[in-house]
Protein backbone atom coordinates (compact mmCIF):
# COMPACT_ATOMS: atom_id res chain seq x y z
CA UNK A 1 0.00 0.00 0.00
CA UNK A 2 0.95 3.78 -0.55
CA UNK A 3 3.17 4.89 2.10
CA UNK A 4 1.42 8.57 3.47
CA UNK A 5 3.20 10.67 6.31
CA UNK A 6 1.51 13.04 7.86
CA UNK A 7 3.29 15.47 10.00
CA UNK A 8 1.20 17.59 13.05
CA UNK A 9 2.94 20.32 14.38
CA UNK A 10 2.27 20.80 18.29
CA UNK A 11 1.52 17.03 18.49
CA UNK A 12 2.80 16.80 22.24
CA UNK A 13 -0.82 17.62 23.85
CA UNK A 14 -3.78 19.24 23.11
CA UNK A 15 -5.71 19.50 19.72
CA UNK A 16 -2.66 18.62 18.16
CA UNK A 17 -1.64 15.07 20.26
CA UNK A 18 -5.55 14.00 19.84
CA UNK A 19 -5.30 14.68 16.25
CA UNK A 20 -1.80 12.84 16.38
CA UNK A 21 -3.68 9.50 18.52
CA UNK A 22 -6.88 9.50 15.90
CA UNK A 23 -4.39 9.29 12.58
CA UNK A 24 -2.06 6.61 14.33
CA UNK A 25 -3.62 3.91 12.63
CA UNK A 26 -3.69 5.03 9.34
CA UNK A 27 -0.68 7.16 8.09
CA UNK A 28 3.09 7.37 9.19
CA UNK A 29 3.22 10.25 11.08
CA UNK A 30 5.94 12.71 11.96
CA UNK A 31 5.18 14.48 15.27
CA UNK A 32 6.54 18.10 16.37
CA UNK A 33 6.75 19.61 19.66
CA UNK A 34 9.48 22.21 21.09
CA UNK A 35 11.42 19.34 22.63
CA UNK A 36 11.63 15.80 22.70
CA UNK A 37 11.00 15.92 26.22
CA UNK A 38 7.56 17.64 25.23
CA UNK A 39 6.20 14.50 24.72
CA UNK A 40 5.18 12.09 27.64
CA UNK A 41 3.18 9.31 25.69
CA UNK A 42 4.46 8.14 22.56
CA UNK A 43 2.35 5.99 19.69
CA UNK A 44 3.23 3.93 17.21
CA UNK A 45 4.79 3.98 13.20
CA UNK A 46 5.54 8.08 14.42
CA UNK A 47 9.24 9.83 14.07
CA UNK A 48 10.12 12.78 15.84
CA UNK A 49 10.95 16.14 14.30
CA UNK A 50 11.26 19.42 17.12
CA UNK A 51 11.85 22.71 16.76
CA UNK A 52 11.22 25.92 18.81
CA UNK A 53 8.81 28.04 16.43
CA UNK A 54 10.15 31.42 18.10
CA UNK A 55 13.23 31.10 16.80
CA UNK A 56 13.90 31.52 12.57
CA UNK A 57 17.00 29.74 12.06
CA UNK A 58 15.05 26.67 13.49
CA UNK A 59 12.50 27.38 11.87
CA UNK A 60 13.88 26.88 8.52
CA UNK A 61 16.20 23.71 9.51
CA UNK A 62 12.85 22.43 10.42
CA UNK A 63 11.66 23.32 7.23
CA UNK A 64 14.64 21.70 5.63
CA UNK A 65 14.85 18.79 7.23
CA UNK A 66 11.29 17.77 6.61
CA UNK A 67 11.82 17.78 2.59
CA UNK A 68 15.12 15.84 3.37
CA UNK A 69 14.04 13.09 5.68
CA UNK A 70 10.04 12.92 4.25
CA UNK A 71 9.28 14.71 0.81
CA UNK A 72 8.85 11.78 -0.92
CA UNK A 73 6.33 10.32 1.09
CA UNK A 74 4.71 13.51 2.62
CA UNK A 75 0.94 13.68 1.92
CA UNK A 76 0.19 16.14 4.72
CA UNK A 77 0.87 19.08 6.57
CA UNK A 78 -1.38 19.98 10.21
CA UNK A 79 -0.22 22.95 10.84
CA UNK A 80 -1.35 23.13 14.85
CA UNK A 81 1.52 24.43 17.04
CA UNK A 82 0.08 27.66 18.30
CA UNK A 83 0.42 30.63 21.09
CA UNK A 84 -1.64 33.06 22.87
CA UNK A 85 -0.41 35.99 25.52
CA UNK A 86 -4.10 37.24 26.38
CA UNK A 87 -3.84 41.02 27.62
CA UNK A 88 -5.22 44.36 26.30
CA UNK A 89 -2.88 45.79 23.33
CA UNK A 90 -2.11 48.82 25.72
CA UNK A 91 -0.13 46.47 27.63
CA UNK A 92 1.20 43.60 24.96
CA UNK A 93 4.75 44.11 25.05
CA UNK A 94 6.41 43.63 21.65
CA UNK A 95 8.24 40.52 22.29
CA UNK A 96 5.19 38.81 22.55
CA UNK A 97 3.68 40.30 19.34
CA UNK A 98 6.31 39.47 17.41
CA UNK A 99 6.28 35.86 19.19
CA UNK A 100 2.47 35.25 18.46
CA UNK A 101 2.98 36.73 14.75
CA UNK A 102 6.29 33.97 14.30
CA UNK A 103 4.67 30.93 15.42
CA UNK A 104 1.09 31.21 14.54
CA UNK A 105 1.22 32.88 11.13
CA UNK A 106 4.95 33.18 9.49
CA UNK A 107 6.34 29.37 10.88
CA UNK A 108 2.63 27.64 8.90
CA UNK A 109 3.72 30.42 5.99
CA UNK A 110 7.22 28.27 5.67
CA UNK A 111 5.83 25.43 6.19
CA UNK A 112 3.21 25.76 3.92
CA UNK A 113 5.67 27.27 1.14
CA UNK A 114 7.90 23.52 1.69
CA UNK A 115 5.26 21.54 1.62
CA UNK A 116 3.21 23.03 -1.83
CA UNK A 117 6.96 22.45 -3.36
CA UNK A 118 7.08 19.01 -2.26
CA UNK A 119 2.92 18.17 -3.55
CA UNK A 120 3.41 20.02 -5.97
CA UNK A 121 5.95 17.64 -7.05
CA UNK A 122 3.96 14.73 -5.88
CA UNK A 123 0.90 16.20 -7.63
CA UNK A 124 -0.67 15.30 -4.21
CA UNK A 125 -1.12 16.43 -0.93
CA UNK A 126 -3.24 18.12 2.01
CA UNK A 127 -2.68 20.96 3.65
CA UNK A 128 -4.63 22.12 7.28
CA UNK A 129 -4.33 25.08 9.34
CA UNK A 130 -5.13 25.38 12.43
CA UNK A 131 -6.61 28.68 12.71
CA UNK A 132 -9.67 29.90 15.64
CA UNK A 133 -13.21 31.35 15.72
CA UNK A 134 -11.63 34.56 16.81
CA UNK A 135 -9.87 34.78 13.30
CA UNK A 136 -13.64 35.38 11.81
CA UNK A 137 -14.89 37.25 15.15
CA UNK A 138 -12.37 39.07 16.74
CA UNK A 139 -11.77 38.92 20.79
CA UNK A 140 -10.99 41.39 23.17
CA UNK A 141 -7.38 40.64 24.75
CA UNK A 142 -6.69 39.04 21.68
CA UNK A 143 -6.20 41.32 19.11
CA UNK A 144 -2.57 40.05 17.91
CA UNK A 145 -3.64 36.19 18.27
CA UNK A 146 -6.89 36.99 16.22
CA UNK A 147 -5.30 38.88 13.85
CA UNK A 148 -2.63 35.58 13.30
CA UNK A 149 -5.57 33.51 12.97
CA UNK A 150 -7.59 35.77 10.31
CA UNK A 151 -4.37 35.84 8.97
CA UNK A 152 -4.20 32.24 8.40
CA UNK A 153 -7.77 32.14 6.70
CA UNK A 154 -6.91 34.52 4.22
CA UNK A 155 -3.37 32.69 3.79
CA UNK A 156 -5.01 29.33 3.17
CA UNK A 157 -8.01 30.43 0.64
CA UNK A 158 -4.99 32.28 -0.98
CA UNK A 159 -2.67 29.72 -1.84
CA UNK A 160 -5.59 27.06 -2.55
CA UNK A 161 -6.02 29.47 -5.75
CA UNK A 162 -2.31 29.64 -6.58
CA UNK A 163 -2.00 26.05 -6.07
CA UNK A 164 -5.09 25.90 -8.70
CA UNK A 165 -3.22 28.27 -10.74
CA UNK A 166 0.29 26.64 -10.76
CA UNK A 167 -0.30 23.17 -10.91
CA UNK A 168 -1.86 20.62 -13.92
CA UNK A 169 -3.67 17.17 -12.73
CA UNK A 170 -2.93 18.07 -9.26
CA UNK A 171 -4.77 16.86 -6.12
CA UNK A 172 -3.61 18.85 -3.79
CA UNK A 173 -5.93 21.06 -1.18
CA UNK A 174 -5.36 23.30 1.66
CA UNK A 175 -8.41 23.72 4.43
CA UNK A 176 -8.55 25.63 7.58
CA UNK A 177 -9.86 24.51 10.97
CA UNK A 178 -11.13 26.77 13.24
CA UNK A 179 -12.30 25.39 16.72
CA UNK A 180 -14.08 27.74 19.47
CA UNK A 181 -13.43 26.92 22.55
CA UNK A 182 -11.34 23.79 23.09
CA UNK A 183 -10.74 22.24 26.78
CA UNK A 184 -6.85 22.14 26.64
CA UNK A 185 -3.95 23.72 28.39
CA UNK A 186 -4.76 26.92 26.38
CA UNK A 187 -7.94 27.29 27.49
CA UNK A 188 -7.30 26.22 31.12
CA UNK A 189 -5.47 29.52 31.62
CA UNK A 190 -8.44 31.41 31.12
CA UNK A 191 -9.79 32.65 34.79
CA UNK A 192 -12.88 30.92 35.74
CA UNK A 193 -15.34 34.54 35.37
CA UNK A 194 -14.17 34.48 31.98
CA UNK A 195 -14.65 31.35 31.08
CA UNK A 196 -18.21 31.29 32.43
CA UNK A 197 -18.81 34.42 30.15
CA UNK A 198 -17.19 32.69 27.52
CA UNK A 199 -19.90 29.64 27.82
CA UNK A 200 -22.82 32.19 27.48
CA UNK A 201 -21.48 32.42 23.94
CA UNK A 202 -21.68 28.38 23.15
CA UNK A 203 -25.12 27.17 21.77
CA UNK A 204 -23.92 23.74 22.53
CA UNK A 205 -23.48 24.85 26.60
CA UNK A 206 -19.96 23.24 27.18
CA UNK A 207 -16.31 23.65 25.46
CA UNK A 208 -15.65 21.36 23.33
CA UNK A 209 -12.94 18.18 23.35
CA UNK A 210 -9.67 18.32 21.61
CA UNK A 211 -11.15 14.57 20.09
CA UNK A 212 -13.98 16.66 18.44
CA UNK A 213 -11.60 18.73 16.34
CA UNK A 214 -9.64 15.84 15.38
CA UNK A 215 -12.23 13.80 13.94
CA UNK A 216 -12.93 16.91 11.85
CA UNK A 217 -8.93 16.94 10.63
CA UNK A 218 -9.23 12.77 10.05
CA UNK A 219 -11.93 13.37 7.76
CA UNK A 220 -10.29 16.61 6.25
CA UNK A 221 -6.98 14.73 5.29
CA UNK A 222 -8.75 11.45 4.08
CA UNK A 223 -9.79 11.22 0.33
CA UNK A 224 -13.66 11.07 1.88
CA UNK A 225 -12.72 15.02 1.66
CA UNK A 226 -11.43 15.35 -1.93
CA UNK A 227 -13.69 18.29 -3.23
CA UNK A 228 -13.23 20.24 0.37
CA UNK A 229 -10.69 23.13 -1.03
CA UNK A 230 -9.54 26.61 0.20
CA UNK A 231 -12.89 26.17 3.12
CA UNK A 232 -12.82 26.93 6.30
CA UNK A 233 -14.33 24.73 8.52
CA UNK A 234 -15.73 25.94 11.68
CA UNK A 235 -15.95 23.38 14.72
CA UNK A 236 -17.46 25.55 17.93
CA UNK A 237 -20.85 24.18 19.07
CA UNK A 238 -22.54 27.03 17.26
CA UNK A 239 -21.07 30.21 18.03
CA UNK A 240 -21.58 32.69 15.37
N1 LIG B 1 -7.81 25.30 22.82
C1 LIG B 1 -8.66 26.10 22.19
O1 LIG B 1 -9.71 26.48 22.72
C2 LIG B 1 -8.36 26.57 20.80
C3 LIG B 1 -9.36 27.29 20.13
C4 LIG B 1 -9.13 27.74 18.84
C5 LIG B 1 -7.92 27.46 18.22
N2 LIG B 1 -6.96 26.77 18.90
C6 LIG B 1 -5.70 26.52 18.19
O2 LIG B 1 -5.43 25.13 18.18
C7 LIG B 1 -4.02 24.90 18.21
C8 LIG B 1 -3.69 23.95 19.37
O3 LIG B 1 -4.15 24.54 20.57
P1 LIG B 1 -4.11 23.75 21.97
O4 LIG B 1 -5.17 24.35 22.80
O5 LIG B 1 -4.09 22.27 21.72
O6 LIG B 1 -2.69 24.25 22.51
P2 LIG B 1 -1.76 23.67 23.69
O7 LIG B 1 -2.46 22.58 24.44
O8 LIG B 1 -1.30 24.88 24.43
O9 LIG B 1 -0.53 23.01 22.87
C9 LIG B 1 0.30 23.85 22.12
C10 LIG B 1 1.24 23.04 21.23
O10 LIG B 1 2.04 23.99 20.50
C11 LIG B 1 3.41 23.76 20.78
N3 LIG B 1 4.19 24.99 20.92
C12 LIG B 1 4.07 25.94 21.90
N4 LIG B 1 5.04 26.87 21.77
C13 LIG B 1 5.78 26.50 20.70
C14 LIG B 1 6.93 27.03 20.08
N5 LIG B 1 7.57 28.11 20.54
N6 LIG B 1 7.44 26.39 18.99
C15 LIG B 1 6.86 25.27 18.53
N7 LIG B 1 5.77 24.70 19.08
C16 LIG B 1 5.23 25.31 20.15
C17 LIG B 1 3.44 23.03 22.12
O11 LIG B 1 4.65 22.27 22.23
P3 LIG B 1 5.38 22.07 23.68
O12 LIG B 1 4.57 21.02 24.39
O13 LIG B 1 6.76 21.65 23.33
O14 LIG B 1 5.31 23.41 24.37
C18 LIG B 1 2.19 22.16 22.03
O15 LIG B 1 2.45 20.98 21.34
C19 LIG B 1 -3.37 26.27 18.36
O16 LIG B 1 -2.97 26.74 17.08
C20 LIG B 1 -4.49 27.14 18.89
O17 LIG B 1 -4.33 28.50 18.54
C21 LIG B 1 -7.15 26.32 20.17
Amino acid sequence: MEKRKVLITGASRGIGFEIAKKLANKYELILHATSEQSFSETLPNTSLLCADFSNHEEVNNFCKSLKKLHGKDLYAVVNNAGITFDKSLIFQPEDEIDKMLQINLKTPILICKTAMKIFGLNKKGVIINISSCVGESGNAFQSVYAATKAGLIAFSKSIAKEIGILNQDHNIRVVTVSPGFIESDMTDKIPEGEKANYLKMVPAGRFGKADEIANAVSFLISDEASYINGSNIQINGGIL
